[in-house]
């Protein structure tokens, strides 16, 4: 709906690619982008340069690739202040553990970190790395300070990893990095003025200080909604139970823990426009949390369960302050359209996003959900939960246009 292809047409993208085995991706990154009539210059780190050849790179690319920060054909060529200063966004693919801690601390020994640390420019960062590694606090710590100062982030994926370990780490899928490459080319102001509330992943029940009731969100899903619609200006609040993801760069996030803090935080961030309920919301609580740990007695206790708060009902119950559009997600499965069906009705909301779970959707990157409204149901193909995350801000944006003010979606 943005009609961004003559936007986008013409900019160029400054590739820094760092040493590992997702520089495999690279050819045919640069590739679709050159086909999309962007120009690509490149810059590869010592390391990336033993995994794809600059001869490969200036070849897809039409121009000299950049690799050494003292030499003096290059620089004299085009210096790296240069280089960092003259492309529309920056792209870092593959991004390190390494190449994202020297970011993160301001260091500049070669010719990429120098390059990134004077580049005024939009920065999209990649990561591909083994799982540990992504998930060690260090490169955590790393990457929220990244996003805390506006580097974006796309990825990394789940899966097989090259090392051979399963689990987060894949850098994103070329398609997937074309489209926040095109989404921060040319940002899609759809929903500027507009206010969202979205929530993500598990809600965490306590049985006493150490243990709990919670469940396997990821909160992938949600996340990636939040930051799909912050992307295209609508000021968001997240509202997530823990998960193991960084906060996305420019949405207000409130982490919290129980469902009715969950319930709590949301109708604090009311009033708003739209709200997205990707949360799994643990549906029962147990009724006296104890305040100490529970000691282990040769009798198990019997744990009283009570129901936590509906929020997407509570959120979709008419009022002044209802949200103009309220969507809902159901996990099934079994027979996921009557369900779903039911469930929009029975919650009062106005879309459900149905998803099978029967399959491995839990912490896995793709999704394959059906859009159910009022008037009927849309069928989406099997795409990355980033894709389903854009098309479903598309569909709010477009709703969102088509209300009056103080009228409900269908
Ligand atoms: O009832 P069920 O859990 O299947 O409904 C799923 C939908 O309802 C999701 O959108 C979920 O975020 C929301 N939900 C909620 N509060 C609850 C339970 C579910 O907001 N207590």
């Amino acid at each position: 709906m943005c009609g961004t292809e003559t936007v986008i047409h013409g900019k160029s993208i400054l590739l820094v690619s760092a040493g590992g085995i997702a520089a495999c991706k690279v050819p045919d990154l640069i590739r679709r982008l050159r086909e999309q009539g962007k120009a690509v210059r490149c810059i590869l780190t010592e390391a990336g340069g033993r995994f794809v050849t600059p001869l490969t790179l200036a070849a897809l690319s039409g121009a000299p690739v950049y690799q050494d920060l003292f030499s003096l054909k290059d620089e004299t060529e085009m210096g790296h202040i240069r280089l960092a200063r003259e492309a529309d966004l920056v792209v870092v693919a593959p991004a390190t553990a390494d190449l994202l801690a020297k970011m993160a601390h301001g260091l500049a020994d070669d010719l990429a970190s120098t390059t990134l640390l004077a580049t005024d420019r939009p920065i999209l960062v990649a990561p591909a790395m083994n799982v540990q590694m992504w998930r060690h606090p260090a490169t955590q710590a790393n990457q929220a300070v990244l996003a805390a100062r506006g580097v974006h982030c796309v990825g990394p994926a789940c899966g097989a990893l090259a090392c051979g370990e399963e689990g987060e780490g894949r850098m994103a899928e070329v398609p997937d990095l074309l489209a926040a490459i095109d989404s921060l080319l040319a940002p899609c102001l759809s929903l500027a003025g507009r206010r969202a509330l979205v929530t993500s992943g598990p809600t965490v029940e306590a049985i006493d200080p150490v243990r709990y009731i919670a469940n396997r969100s990821s909160g992938r899903q949600g996340h990636a909604i939040a930051e799909a619609l912050a992307r295209r200006g609508a000021r968001v609040t997240l509202v997530s139970g823990p998960t193991a993801l960084p906060d996305p760069a420019g949405v207000h996030t409130v982490p919290v823990e129980s469902a009715r803090a969950m319930l709590a935080a949301c109708e604090a961030a009311l009033p708003v426009d739209v709200a997205v309920c990707a949360a799994a919301v643990a549906d029962w609580r147990v009724e006296h949390a104890s305040s100490h740990k529970l000691k282990k007695k040769a009798a198990p206790p019997v744990l009283s369960l009570v129901p936590n708060p509906d929020i997407l009902a509570t959120l979709s119950q008419p009022g002044p302050r209802r949200p103009a559009l309220v969507v809902g997600f159901a996990a099934e499965t079994e027979s996921l359209i009557d369900n779903a069906h039911r469930k929009r009705l029975a919650k009062g909301c106005d879309w459900i996003v149905a998803n099978d779970v029967s399959t491995d959707v839990f912490g896995g990157t793709t999704n394959t959900v059906h859009l159910i409204t009022a008037s009927g149901i849309a069928q989406w193909p099997t795409m990355t939960k980033i894709a389903v995350a854009e098309a479903l801000a598309e569909r709010i944006a477009s709703a969102l246009t088509e209300t009056r003010p103080g009228e409900q979606t269908c």
